[in-house]
């Protein structure tokens, strides 16, 4: 249901309090929301931020909020019952797209909460014998951050770069396996660049040598075919918001045969088999039970669908543009997401003109300044270009109509900006910008 901008504002001049600085407030023909005004709301292609939940996923959650409350831990009566019947059948649909037994799925709060167990766990587990951990410069940063806190412990890790089209250099990845590696964090879709790592490779590797294969799925699961014994994955982080689930729910594939051990990073009640205590939040897993189901059966319709449009969107920038650059491998990527550097435009001038467009940008907003993003970095992209990339990211209910809208926005935006800059006319005017000398004014 469209929100009614004018029934919010009522409400918020009834209770002042609820008013936050990002709530938008109404101006002449439109609404003011962070210091930009609208007509309307932006059209959303941030898929791999996060995707609207499936009607049918809000359909089979509802009664679990409103009549089948029960703790799915009680075990004294029917509510408890119905909900942990519930919770199983999610977990089982889970297990089903990944090609797990139910078992071996452990339900968490999000991909962030299963990285953090997978790459601490297993680690400290083990500690006594590995000590070593290989993962890849263009991880998400929770995969990041939980092998620096390893570091700070004393513990290794090899963090490997990547080629110019963000894959890994699978020879040089062989080379860094030592004999107290204990685990391997490769994710397998990168949720800035869509590139898909060579996961089977990968898998072959760790297992000749013996060591654990732990792959962050979030952007992945859903959207291309994984299987944990072919591609032999031993743990896998899995998150419900970016398969049109619910937010606030994710879990972690385990494998059984042969074990893998974690230290479980919570302490409490015992839930999930002691590896994850707290309560399991019944309609979330029941909601990302139901977008796995729905992915199993539509994953094939759904990457056709979604990869005509994300061709169509990079057809028609491409001929309507020039000095357009894709970044990360064209052949190994997932289909929804199209992440471009538009050469001679300044790059916080073309996000803010694209306010009705809500995407990505390769830069991360600091307090200061713009940093470029140190995915594109770890690709060998240059400053410049990083810093004027977007992230489109297509999904399930994108329509052509979007793409058509979000393809007139951004070529009028950076033809408006290359008007402005006297780098494009130099190279307009046949200059080789190569070939020039810069001197510095003091
Ligand atoms: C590759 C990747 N890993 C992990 C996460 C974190 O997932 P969650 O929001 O479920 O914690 C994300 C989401 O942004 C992601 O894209």
């Amino acid at each position: 249901m469209p929100i009614n901008l004018n029934e919010q504002s009522e409400v918020k001049s009834l209770s002042s309090k609820a008013t936050t600085k990002s709530s938008p407030t109404i101006v002449e023909g439109g609404f003011q929301i962070k210091g930009v005004e609208m007509a309307g709301r932006p059209l959303y292609l941030d898929m791999q931020a996060t995707s609207p939940v499936d009607p049918r996923v809000l359909d089979a959650m509802l009664p679990f909020f409103l009549n089948q409350y029960g703790n799915p831990h009680s075990r004294t009566h029917m509510y408890g019952w119905e909900s942990d019947d519930a919770v199983e059948v999610a977990r089982g649909q889970i297990a089903a797209l990944i090609g797990a037994n139910p078992k071996e799925i452990f339900f968490t709060s999000g991909a962030t909460e299963a990285n953090n167990v997978a790459i601490k766990g297993v680690m400290h587990f083990y500690k006594d014998k590995k000590r070593h951990i290989i993962t890849s410069q263009t991880e998400h940063k929770c995969v990041l951050d939980s092998c620096r806190y390893l570091q700070q412990e004393g513990y290794d890790v090899t963090y490997l770069p990547v080629k110019k089209d963000g894959m890994i250099d699978v020879a040089h990845f062989e080379k860094a396996i030592r004999k107290d590696t204990g685990l391997v964090s490769i994710m397998a879709v990168n949720n800035e660049i869509g590139v898909i790592q060579p996961l089977s490779e990968l898998g072959d590797i760790c297992r000749k040598n013996k060591i654990f294969f732990h792959t962050d799925a979030a952007q992945a699961l859903g959207k291309i075919r994984l299987n944990v014994d072919e591609l032999k994955i031993d743990l896998m982080s899995l998150s419900g918001h970016k398969i049109y689930g619910p937010k606030g729910i994710g879990a972690l594939y385990m494998r059984r045969r042969p074990r893998v051990r974690v230290e479980p990073q919570m302490s409490g009640g015992g839930q999930e088999r002691g590896i994850r205590s707290g309560t399991v939040p019944t309609p979330l897993a029941v909601g990302m039970g139901a977008a796995c189901a729905i992915a199993m059966q539509e994953m094939a319709y759904d990457e056709k669908y979604i990869g005509k449009l994300t061709k169509q969107l990079h057809k028609e920038l491409s001929s309507k543009l020039e000095g357009i650059v894709v970044n990360g491998s064209i052949e190994h990527r997932y289909v929804g997401n199209l992440n471009i550097s538009f050469s001679y435009v300044e790059g916080e001038s073309l996000l803010m003109g694209l306010k009705e467009v809500a995407v990505s940008s390769g830069s991360a907003c600091t307090s200061a300044s713009l940093e470029p993003s140190y995915v594109l970095r770890a690709l060998g992209v240059d400053e410049d270009m990083a810093h004027t990339s977007i992230r489109f990211g297509v999904g399930r209910f994108s329509t052509k109509e979007e793409i058509e809208k979000a393809v007139e926005l951004t070529v009028s935006q950076v033809t408006k900006l290359r008007k402005m800059s006297p780098l494009w006319e130099m190279v307009q005017e046949g200059v080789d910008l190569k070939t020039i000398k810069w001197t510095q004014h003091e």
